[in-house]
């Protein structure tokens, strides 16, 4: 391929192994996605569970009861009960941005226990609703809970693991989400038929299992060298490397880091410091890969796929069934994902996931379009269209769950040079959670009025993203994270960027020292 593939010459390579060690510490910490992915996989069904809506949105559930509705299309058109889902978003959005100077000050373990802590206590008082106000303080406490989890999660993995399976072991967040998401569903499916209609107080509630595995999670994890270093313990640091590595010479890998970590010291805004121009490539990446994620419509399917599937025409019992389905077809890609990440790059995937959605949304586009036409009236709909709408739909998630999905969380962790790493990850994680919450609040608007066209809106976008991709997105695939700056540098379009006494030739950091370092202030 002639653009964008850019490793540099004087590739580095640290001694290390994946040792049992960091292995299961990445799986404990990817763990902190659990939460994410369950409330992602609730919300749609308790929303579409008529006990919780009369208790709650009686209005919404009057609504539903009375009309007699034929436009299929605009049945679920209703702003209180997208803002249920989607106020959390907001929430996750500031909390990502204060979880910035926790994690840089204090560590990204205690920044995972808050997310924890926040999160569980969300969980008890929205399971525990007796009004409106407890439903909307829960939703925020677990919207602080994600943003500070999402915003340490991925960095303290990508720091962790050792670079030639940093792909995979961060992947190990976007399984627990996705695993979060099929739990859910699985869960609603059943608490949806208890009897006595307080179903919804266990899907609400149920959230503290996973809030509990990462808080004790964090509390058993060890700090990352990298943090440690930042905060000045340099011996503690170097000899959890060693363990964390499993070999005795790490001193490369402790020498980058660690001046790394003095070029990081010399920042005194870290928010202003973002602006420069050599950090543009790194400010593009962390507002566009999460735009882009949001806008392939994934959520579109994630929060409404019960709805969604009722609109097309299922029966109650068979939407919520193929929400089922799909989490499984997300959580299997998402594997293919974790084997494949570091053997085949981040750009075959994001180019091979882009190209597989596409197709799938525009069957999807054509069958709803060719059955409901512009009126939104079906008629009598034949099973075999029922299945292939279904099976598009499973392929679209597939596409996604091996590509934007976990590439949208690992790609931006491991880019960020130490200095601005937990600034521009809150930046990821607000701009994620930002555009979460707009397809969120509009889909169901969206689809009233753009109707079958929705699915073409999201197909315009994974062109445009995939573009970017082939153009912008150099590959980032086994290179140690401290040494990422050559990839910019090598770039095509990026090198205008950044001059060579930002990223100098010979590798890294350790030849920078005694104040010819990287310049960042
Ligand atoms: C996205 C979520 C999405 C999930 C689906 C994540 O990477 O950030 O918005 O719901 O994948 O598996």
């Amino acid at each position: 391929m002639a653009v964008g593939i850019a490793v540099g010459d004087n590739k580095k390579a640290y001694p290390g192994n994946l040792t049992p060690f960091v292995t299961v510490t990445c799986i404990v910490a990817a763990m902190g996605g659990l939460i994410f992915g369950y409330d992602i996989g609730i919300s749609g069904g308790v929303t579409a569970m008529p006990s919780f809506l009369k208790k709650f949105f009686p209005s919404v559930y009057r609504k539903q009861q009375e009309d007699s509705i034929s436009n299929q299309y605009c049945q679920y058109d209703s702003q209180t009960l997208t803002m249920f889902t989607s106020s959390l978003y907001l929430a996750a959005l500031l909390a990502s941005l204060v979880a910035s100077t926790t994690t840089r000050k204090f560590g990204r373990k205690l920044s995972m226990l808050f997310g924890g802590i926040l999160f569980c206590a969300g969980a008890i008082i929205n399971g525990a609703a007796k009004a409106v106000w407890m439903l909307i303080v829960g939703r925020i406490l677990l919207g602080f809970g994600i943003g500070f989890a999402n915003q340490s999660v991925p960095l303290y993995l990508s720091e962790m693991a050792p670079y030639k399976f940093r792909g995979a072991l961060n992947i190990g967040f976007q399984l627990s989400i996705t695993v979060g998401i099929l739990v859910a569903n699985v869960l609603n499916y059943f608490f949806a038929k208890i009897h006595g209609g307080w179903g919804w107080r266990l899907s609400l509630g149920g959230a503290m299992v996973p809030a509990l595995i990462i808080t004790v999670g964090s509390l058993v994890l060890p700090d990352t060298p990298n943090s440690m270093i930042e905060r000045g313990q340099h011996d503690e640091a170097r000899e959890k490397l060693r363990r964390i590595r499993g070999v005795e010479d790490v001193d490369e890998e402790f020498r980058d880091l660690v001046a790394a970590s003095e070029a990081s010291m010399k920042i005194e805004h870290p928010w202003r410091n973002l602006l420069q121009r050599k950090y543009r490539p790194h400010m593009t990446m962390a507002v566009m890969i999460p735009f882009f994620q949001q806008l392939t419509g994934i959520n579109v399917i994630m929060f409404y796929a019960p709805v969604l599937f009722n609109t097309i025409g299922f029966g109650s019992n068979a939407s919520l069934m193929s929400a089922v389905i799909t989490g499984v077809v997300n959580v299997v890609a998402t594997m293919v994902s974790i084997y494949g990440v570091d053997k085949w790059g981040r750009r075959f995937l994001f180019l091979e996931g882009g190209f597989q959605m596409l197709i799938c949304q525009a069957v999807v586009a054509a069958c709803i379009g060719a059955k409901f036409g512009i009126n939104g009236n079906p008629g009598e709909l034949p099973k075999w269209y029922a299945i292939v709408v279904v099976l598009f739909i499973c392929i679209y998630v597939a596409g996604f769950a091996w590509s934007w999905g976990p590439l949208g969380w690992l790609v931006p962790s491991e880019i960020f040079p130490l200095e601005i790493r937990s600034a521009a990850q809150s930046i990821n994680v607000s701009v994620n959670m930002l555009f979460t919450f707009i397809v969120a609040q509009i889909f169901l608007t969206m689809l009233c009025h753009l109707k079958f066209g929705l699915f073409l809106f999201f197909a315009f976008f994974v062109v445009l993203m995939s573009i970017f991709v082939y153009y912008f997105l150099p590959e980032t695939k086994g290179i140690p994270i401290e040494e990422m700056g050559q990839v910019w540098k090598t770039h095509w379009f990026w090198a205008r960027y950044v001059a060579d006494e930002d990223y100098p030739i010979g590798g890294g950091y350790e030849m920078t020292k005694g104040g010819q370092g990287p310049k960042n202030v």
